[in-house]
């Protein structure tokens, strides 16, 4: 193994001997020794508050995390990304989805040629598409208005998509009704054809490359089914679009150029929600929401492109995430939305996350010597807290979390709210204080207990505390506050991977499993055997058999 830099490093060094002086002091006393943390440790961005005064940290941690994200020339990555540089290099591409939400006036430059006029040009006509669907102008092909979106992509071509048109529900247009279909098992495309009519719905055959074989297997069965419901092959045009970036493929499968939509191989999939690929977003709560959707996305990049790094958010994230991987051990992190709009919001982030920052070697094809990405997991609160809660509070395992809430509800029904809010403050507040044998031992006593009853029971009702939370409150949950959220995570993440010194913006790690796959497929359909190891080759052939 290489010897990394990164770990011999001053500001790596300092950091670790900063942790051991920390080790003692829990955030209870920080807390108590120090009235002004939570202003101090408090930051705010329009309506959005990120409190992170609940994590392991003194004004001396954050100084030292700002000086290893110094070191690791942060600022120097963050503006040539912003500027268009090929900063994806196993790719040789440009990392640019901040242009897809570039609301200002400044060119975006790839290779020196301005790239705003083209990501105008495709929102206008995603803009003029979704007009005439919202307004029944596009018809299916008996003439009747459109009432189901069919969106079939897989991983950065549906997560996005899928996630952010739950997120904004209450914006939808009321005759319009958004499925997505990516799992290449034949029940997620059925279960969907199920439901609705072939004469009403709007299939998006969304894919970057178009060649990803589970959405081009959910859009030829998609197809088939609305051959098979009397309609003619012309009537395709009326009812099949495309997302993508490779218009050859989508001839080949018999879409329309002139009914595709492109984006660009400067946008990554995980990244492309604000791209074409949010087409039945778009459809679904209208252009000009949409466009604040954008803004809100742009807002975020305007932060994280200009505020010192001490009062930014997107870095704050980042370097505290740093701090618990490589510094506290933690090897997993959760984020904890208090808003069921946000229910798909986890699962969206492990993509973004986990498949960006999922890296053993640094840029330079060298295995590293630390940890990087952690394992992202959540739920909707309070769902989450009667599952796995119970391993943050009292588990082994440092799990650092981020809850996420919103001050006002857009289902003001009873009491629902503020018990929904007490629920999420309760839990960071559990999570920091703990509960100390004193405590633990008055409580029980005040139930009645006592003697050797009340001292077996004792070290079950103790709670360690000390567990690092971050709240980000939202005034409440709109396009603008979406955007900006979600912005709020991709330079989190970018952050992470410059630190760590790893590409975020590959993902060689899908391919082998895609490779073998497609040679064991002729197997399991009757071809002739090929060598496996011993268990593959058993499990292929008890299938073989079940299969007759
Ligand atoms: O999972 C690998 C991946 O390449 C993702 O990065 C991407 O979002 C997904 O597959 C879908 O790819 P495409 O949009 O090209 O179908």
């Amino acid at each position: 193994m290489v010897a990394h830099a990164l770990t011999r490093s001053p500001a790596w060094i300092a950091l670790a001997e900063h942790r051991a002086a920390l080790e003692g002091t829990p955030l209870r006393a920080l807390f108590a020794d120090d009235p002004d943390r939570a202003g101090r440790f408090t930051l705010r961005l329009g309506d959005m508050r990120l409190d992170y005064a609940k994590n392991r940290i003194t004004d001396r941690t954050l100084a030292l995390l700002m000086d290893l994200a110094r070191a690791q020339d942060l600022e120097g990555w963050r503006d040539r990304m912003f500027a268009g540089a090929r900063i994806n290099t196993t790719e040789d591409r440009a990392v640019l989805h901040t242009a897809l939400r570039n609301r200002s006036d400044r060119p975006v430059r790839v290779d020196g040629h301005d790239v705003m006029p083209e990501v105008r040009a495709v929102l206008d006509r995603m803009a003029g598409f979704a007009a005439r669907v919202r307004g029944g102008a596009w018809t299916g092909r008996t003439g009747r208005p459109i009432t189901d979106i069919v969106n079939i992509g897989i991983g950065g071509s549906d997560l996005g998509p899928a996630m952010a048109t739950l997120a904004l529900t209450p914006w939808h247009h009321p005759r319009l009704t958004a499925h997505f279909v990516s799992n290449v098992d034949g029940t997620h495309i059925a279960e969907v054809l199920k439901r609705v009519d072939p004469e009403t719905t709007l299939f998006i055959v969304a894919s970057k490359t178009f060649t990803t074989q589970e959405t081009l297997t959910n859009a030829y069965s998609a197809r088939d089914w609305f051959l098979g419901s009397g309609a003619a092959e012309d009537d395709i045009a009326r009812h099949f679009v495309a997302v993508s970036t490779n218009e050859a493929e989508v001839r080949k499968f018999g879409i329309d150029p002139d009914n595709m939509f492109g984006f660009w191989d400067w946008v990554g999939g995980r990244y492309s929600l604000w791209s074409a690929i949010g087409l039945p977003l778009m459809l679904m709560i209208g252009p000009d929401a949409f466009a604040e959707f954008l803004a809100g996305g742009h807002a975020m990049d305007e932060h994280f492109r200009t505020a010192p790094l001490e009062r930014n958010m997107p870095v704050l994230l980042g370097m505290l995430g740093v701090w618990y991987v490589n510094f506290w051990g933690a090897s997993a992190h959760a984020v904890l939305p208090y808003d069921q709009y946000l229910a798909r919001f986890p699962a969206y982030l492990q993509q973004l996350d986990m498949e960006s920052n999922g890296k053993g070697v640094d840029r330079d094809g060298n295995p590293v010597d630390y940890d990087t990405g952690p394992v992202i997991f959540g739920e909707p609160g309070t769902n989450g807290q009667h599952a796995f809660y119970q391993l943050i509070h009292q588990g082994t395992r440092l799990i650092p979390c981020d809850f996420i809430a919103t001050a006002e509800t857009l289902n003001p029904i009873g009491r629902h709210h503020p018990i929904l809010l007490s629920n999420a403050l309760a839990q960071t507040e559990a999570l920091m204080r703990g509960r100390t044998a004193e405590e633990a031992r008055a409580e029980l006593a005040a139930e009645g207990r006592s003697g050797a009853d009340l001292e077996s029971l004792l070290p079950h009702k103790l709670f360690p505390g000390n567990r690092p939370t971050n709240t980000i409150l939202l005034k409440r949950l709109d396009p603008h506050a979406l955007g900006m959220l979600i912005a709020l995570y991709e330079h989190k993440v970018f952050v992470q991977g410059i630190v760590w010194n790893i590409n975020s913006f590959d993902q060689w790690g899908v391919e082998l499993g895609k490779q073998l796959a497609k040679a064991i497929l002729p197997e399991l359909e009757g071809g002739p055997a090929r060598p496996h190891d011993a268990s593959t080759a058993g499990l292929i052939a008890a299938i073989r058999e079940a299969r007759g």
